[in-house]
């Protein structure tokens, strides 16, 4: 993703808001070596690079979003370096479609050791532009919450069946930091999600599933690049991001969250009125060419 130019220091501002974790390469493999590994939103941006990445290491990888294509190209370039992925079509939006999946999924391997929740669709809109737009907020929240629900909900009886399973949560900062104006539908649909989670993982540690969940900071991928403030800010590559991923998958934290996020929660729950007229008066600011919104 075209960045720009960036000036001297430029990767430590990155380190330091968006936090930079890479396990070892020999590490990553003993953990994931012959585990079958499923990936969502794999066919491009953070998902694919992380597929990517496991599959190096000797892991089994399963990719499934969308768009068909795709999905068998990066199937092709894991198989051509020597790894073993297979593709699987299928519409998180669709109850029906991740049931058929997973069937599908535990037909033709057993089981599935990881699941990375990692799919998303991501929406950057003012309440005044969505008075007729309320299938932003179906959408957003069919992608983000309801689908990779559905999906963990069809996995999650052959885990505790098993004894063993983990579940990777690709969150984002936004929903651990105040809230901010026009990410409505998408901060919502991942903080519900989030939520859903965390509450499911205390049900399901005792047998041996457990979850991690990454407050991913700003990552330059397809999905950010339409917002043009976003691509002049300090930002993680998918590479980057996937060695978060990665690390998450092989050694199980509670949570990956970056520098920034821990103090800006904290402060932001302590001076909650504060913190929202401050965001409130950024709006305001930002939006003052635009008196109907
Ligand atoms: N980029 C960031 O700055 C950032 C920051 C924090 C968190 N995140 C999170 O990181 C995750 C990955 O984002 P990204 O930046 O890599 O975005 P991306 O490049 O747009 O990739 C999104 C992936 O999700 C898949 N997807 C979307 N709708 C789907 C559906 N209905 N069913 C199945 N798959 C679907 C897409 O594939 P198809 O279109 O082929 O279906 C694609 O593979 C998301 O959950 C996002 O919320 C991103």
């Amino acid at each position: 993703m075209e960045t720009g130019r960036r000036p001297i220091g430029w990767p430590l501002l990155v380190a330091l808001t968006n936090g930079r974790t890479r396990i070892p390469d020999h590490r990553l493999a003993a953990a994931v070596r012959d585990q079958v590994v499923l990936v969502t939103g794999s066919s491009y941006g953070i998902g694919e690079a992380t597929a990517k990445r496991l599959a190096r290491a000797g892991a089994t990888v399963l990719l499934l979003a969308r768009t068909a294509g795709q999905l068998e190209t990066v199937a092709d370039e894991i198989r051509a370096e020597g790894g073993k992925a297979f593709a699987y079509p299928a519409n998180l939006a669709d109850p029906v479609s991740v049931d058929e999946v997973v069937a599908k999924v535990l037909a033709d391997h057993g089981h599935v050791d990881v699941l990375v929740s990692n799919a998303g669709k991501s929406i950057r809109r003012a309440v005044a532009d969505s008075y007729q737009r309320f299938h932003d907020i179906e959408r957003t929240n069919a992608v983000n919450y309801l689908g990779p629900a559905k999906l963990v909900l069809a996995l999650l009886p052959s885990m505790r069946e098993r004894g063993s399973g983990h579940i990777v949560n690709v969150s984002t900062a936004g929903v651990r930091t105040p809230p901010m104006a026009r990410w409505s539908a998408y901060l919502a649909s991942k903080s519900a999600f989030d939520m859903w989670l965390r509450c499911v993982s205390q049900e399901v540690r005792g047998d041996g599933v457990t979850t991690s969940t990454i407050y991913m900071g700003l990552v330059h991928t397809r999905m950010s690049s339409p917002t043009p403030i976003l691509n002049r800010m300090p930002g993680l590559s998918p590479e980057q991001a996937a060695d978060q991923v990665c690390t998450a998958v092989a050694e199980r934290p509670h949570n990956i969250t970056p520098p920034f996020v821990r103090p800006a929660d904290a402060l932001g729950n302590l001076f909650r009125v504060p913190t929202d007229r401050l965001f409130e008066r950024y709006f305001q600011l930002t939006n003052r060419n635009r008196k109907d919104r």
